[in-house]
């Protein structure tokens, strides 16, 4: 299991152009070692300070990035919550990528079990291996040691056969599209991003070793593992 690396920065904005740095490296190695990078992301709003970031970075290889989603709400494309919108007004609509190159999950699906099931058999169209391996994966960490849409006590933290799964969260009385951490856990590299205080007591319990919770299920079983966190995030 990959030991994590840890890199603070001072200010949000600090690291969200270093972690904007490391995306693009990661993809432009991907890319020269297999051709292409597929890259699936996380939600939420720390991700909006890094996509305005990668939205203007030269370095990045757009013609050869393919994204997908770790997670979404169960909303249409439109909504607010839409992790999906929320990428597209922040990255998409700023940079260079082909419609056919974006993969959402369909959030707007009333049969949140069956577009679960669609988005899995579109992931094994696309990673025709037993086990999709996705070159980078980006993910949050909520208060409560969530990450992606595995929350504490789901079932779906489980899951060791399927790749997307439609749990329903109770604490937030619907059910949300997630990859599964066997998916998360093939990933070549993972990056957290956190960010704010009100983060940092989670980020210890997960670094340290506390009490677990999701976010500490998320070991590489053959890839990096990254912590990007600013000052306060880190309880600096
Ligand atoms: C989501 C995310 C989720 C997020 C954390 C942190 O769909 O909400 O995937 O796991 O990363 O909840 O969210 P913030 O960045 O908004 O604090």
């Amino acid at each position: 299991m990959a030991i994590a690396q840890v890199q603070v920065f001072a200010q949000a904005s600090e690291l969200f152009l270093g972690a904007a740095a490391a995306f693009t490296d990661t993809c432009l190695a991907a890319v020269a070692a297999r051709g292409r990078c597929r890259v699936a992301l996380a939600g939420g709003s720390t991700p909006r300070g890094l996509f305005r970031v990668l939205a203007q970075e030269a370095r990045l290889p757009w013609g050869a990035v393919d994204w997908y989603w770790g997670d979404e709400r169960q909303v249409p494309p439109e909504h607010p919550d839409s992790n999906y919108r929320m990428a597209r007004e922040t990255l998409f609509a700023f940079a260079p990528v082909a419609p056919e190159r974006i993969h959402p999950m369909a959030g707007a699906d009333p049969d949140a079990a069956a577009a679960a099931l669609r988005y899995e058999a579109e992931l094994r169209w696309a990673f025709p291996e037993p086990w999709p391996r996705f070159d980078l994966v980006l993910l949050g960490l909520g208060t409560d040691g969530h990450t992606a849409s595995l929350f504490p006590g789901s079932p779906a933290l489980a899951e060791r056969e399927r790749l997307v799964l439609a749990p329903w969260v109770e604490k937030l009385g619907q059910h949300r599209l997630t990859l599964t951490l066997p998916v998360f856990n093939q990933a070549a590299s993972i990056m957290f991003l956190v960010s704010g205080a009100d983060k940092a007591p989670m980020v210890a319990q997960v670094l340290d070793g506390g009490p677990p919770v999701p976010a500490q299920l998320i070991r590489p079983v053959a890839g990096e593992l990254r912590w990007f966190l600013d000052a306060a995030a880190a309880g600096a």
